[in-house]
């Protein structure tokens, strides 16, 4: 194995992450200070993240039929769920290209992973052949990122109701980035059981925190209880995440400014020749060189101090790059280096 690898970006514009660029406004940022000046930190934090959660269920407007667990974002808990179905044989079920943790936990714990491709040049989903793999091994977890990292793609809520219909175990719906899209799954989870919803807080403008949460019928939140480490979520975390939930208007005000940014940005790379460019529901745009290789583009932003994301090691993403949407001057500037790239 290797260890996950993160670029070092120091000195860059980071536009390879997902982050949100904007940070707290002056007026919140007094606020937050104030509160984490009361904390005693000589003290561990509350367990469950008790008023934490009562906050997100106001805030999301969440079913008070279902019940909340919160990660060390959401990647602590794809770890828990694939730790909870880890035996002999047992597998984990998702689509490729996709977020690459899913299948990286798996493999660390020893968990089978079925990887269903998607179609190529438009990532839908390839129905037939999900039924099929879903059928024949069975999987404990279906993984399904919507939209999906690192394509964009948002698929129908037919086809992903269809999905549960047919799983013999869980299916997590991830959608770590819900404030940049057009719709939500949330409704399926209210009706189907074995679905739950994952959520991050990561993408809203709050990576720093990791925080993550999941979303499910409480027999599964009951179980997963059972191997989540007593006090995940430190105190300075748990304080300074209800300080920006109580102030949820802030961070969808900045979401709707990441959608106009991207819509200028995608605008911006249809109008450069040798390039594909994917439709994106996330804060971040997907798109194929066609002249040149992605490897050459990615060093030849960096050499202009921007840094991006080559995903281009997976087959169906042969020579693609992802780009996060950044503030108007990063995408400027970014839209200036690319352009020069191929000139
Ligand atoms: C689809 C998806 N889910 C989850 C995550 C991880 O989020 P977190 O920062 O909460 O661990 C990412 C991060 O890029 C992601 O793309």
């Amino acid at each position: 194995m290797q260890a996950y690898h993160v670029a070092d970006s120091s000195g860059l514009i980071k536009l390879d992450a997902m982050e949100n660029p904007y940070t707290f406004p002056a007026v919140l940022k007094e606020q937050w200070l104030a509160e984490l000046k009361q904390l005693e930190l000589n003290r561990y934090p509350n367990p469950q993240a008790a008023e934490l959660k009562k906050i997100f269920q106001q805030a999301f407007s969440l079913s008070p039929k279902l019940e909340l667990m919160f990660g060390n974002g959401s990647d602590e808990l794809i770890q828990l769920l694939v730790m909870a179905i880890a035996k002999p044989n047992a597998s984990i079920l998702t689509v490729t290209p996709s977020f690459s943790m899913y299948k990286l936990i798996a493999e660390y714990v020893g968990v089978n992973v079925v990887e269903v491709p998607l179609q190529q040049d438009c990532f839908a989903l390839q129905m037939d052949m999900l039924e099929k793999e879903i059928h024949e091994h069975q999987p404990a977890v279906i993984f399904l990122a919507c939209p999906n990292n690192p394509t964009g793609t948002l698929w129908s809520h037919d086809q992903v109701e269809e999905i549960i219909k047919q799983a013999t175990g869980l299916v997590v719906i991830d959608e770590a980035y819900s404030p940049f899209a057009a719709y939500s799954m949330m409704s399926l989870v209210e009706r189907y059981p074995h679905a739950l919803m994952m959520r991050t807080v990561s993408k809203m403008g709050l990576a720093g925190l990791r925080l993550g949460w999941m979303l499910g019928d409480g027999q599964w939140m009951d179980e997963l209880n059972k191997i989540r480490l007593p006090y995940n979520i430190n105190a300075l975390t748990q304080a300074s995440a209800t300080i920006a939930l109580q102030n949820i208007t802030v961070f969808d005000q900045q979401a709707k400014q990441i959608c106009q940014q991207r819509e200028v940005l995608s605008n911006a790379l249809h109008a450069i020749d040798n390039i594909k460019v994917f439709p994106s529901e996330a804060n971040f745009i997907l798109f194929k060189v066609l002249s040149g290789t992605a490897d050459s583009v990615y060093q030849n932003l960096l050499d202009n101090k921007i840094i991006i994301k080559n995903v281009s090691n997976n087959d169906l993403l042969e020579n693609c790059l992802r780009v996060t949407v950044g503030t108007e001057e990063e995408n400027q500037a970014f839209i200036r280096a690319l352009s020069s790239a191929f000139s």
